[in-house]
């Protein structure tokens, strides 16, 4: 053995790949997502959602090599996009949109994006956002750090929302979570100076790490006093949080203002 280490390669959708280092296979992303992709196969209202609706609310997306990555340079124009200037919320990881889909209908004053990857979410998504007549509302099927990295213009965002993003918990696995340093990178890229970066997690261990990483990050500052923030009222309790309090955990909820470095 020489004691070189070998790279480990990921997949077109990230997933580790531990091809040895003679393999040609193209590496598609330097880093894993922080997701597994389902299959979740779409009902038929939800095959219909995706005919009939995601011209109006789906995003084109220029690829790089994966089918859920973001070509560099590939910026939208909000203005464009939502045909007025207003302010813009982000939800990463939206499910089946019940936060985003009732924040929008809540507040018609402001535009919101959804980036998500289970297309039978974002098709149901689009169904309750047609139901209710909601019109400020778009969806990306995306890597959402490719996203914001790339279809959202610096410091374009008002508010990044990340609501229990997946915990990832066994030890082996931390490394594909995504509220980590270079998330916080991008995450203050995206957000104008003054704007307000919230998560919540039902998993401590996670919650605490993301309290670490954005404490330490530039371009940040608490936005709450005192261990954690108090629950954001705009949140919904979406069935994740539900089946996190079922088994007794607690919520913790976080909240970090964009400030000039
Ligand atoms: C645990 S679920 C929570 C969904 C929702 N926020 C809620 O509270 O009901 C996490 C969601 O994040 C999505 N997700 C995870 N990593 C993502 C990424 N890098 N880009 C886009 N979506 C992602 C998953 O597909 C999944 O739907």
């Amino acid at each position: 053995m020489s004691g070189r280490k070998v790279p480990v390669r990921h997949t077109p959708e990230g997933q580790p790949n531990n091809l040895d280092a003679m393999d040609s296979t193209p590496v598609f992303r330097d880093k894993p997502v922080s997701f597994v992709r389902r299959s979740g196969r779409m009902s038929e209202a939800q095959d219909r959602a995706w005919a009939e609706l995601s011209p109006f609310y789906l995003l084109p997306v220029e690829r790089a090599a994966a089918t859920t990555s973001v070509k560099a340079g590939t910026a939208i124009d909000p203005a464009e996009v939502y045909g007025r200037t207003a302010r813009l919320v982000v939800e990463i990881g939206s499910g089946q949109g019940h936060q985003i889909v009732s924040a929008a209908a809540a507040d018609s004053d402001s535009d919101f994006l959804a980036v998500e990857v289970f297309t039978a979410g974002l098709a149901r998504t689009m169904l309750d956002a047609d139901r209710e007549g909601v019109k400020n509302l778009r969806l990306v099927e995306a890597n959402a750090p490719e996203a914001l990295e790339h279809l959202l213009p610096p410091a374009s965002v008002d508010e990044l929302w990340v609501f229990f993003p997946d915990p990832w918990h066994k030890n082996k696995h931390t490394k594909r979570r995504l509220v980590a340093p270079d998330f916080a990178r991008i995450a203050a890229q995206a957000l104008r100076p003054g704007g307000t970066l919230r998560l919540a997690t039902d998993w401590q261990d996670y919650a605490d790490q993301m309290r670490d990483v954005l404490d330490a990050a530039p371009g940040f500052e608490r936005a709450f006093a005192g261990e954690w923030a108090e629950r954001f009222d705009g949140r919904v309790l979406t069935a994740f949080e539900r089946k996190g309090l079922r088994v007794g955990r607690d919520i913790r909820d976080l909240s970090y203002t964009r400030v000039s470095p």
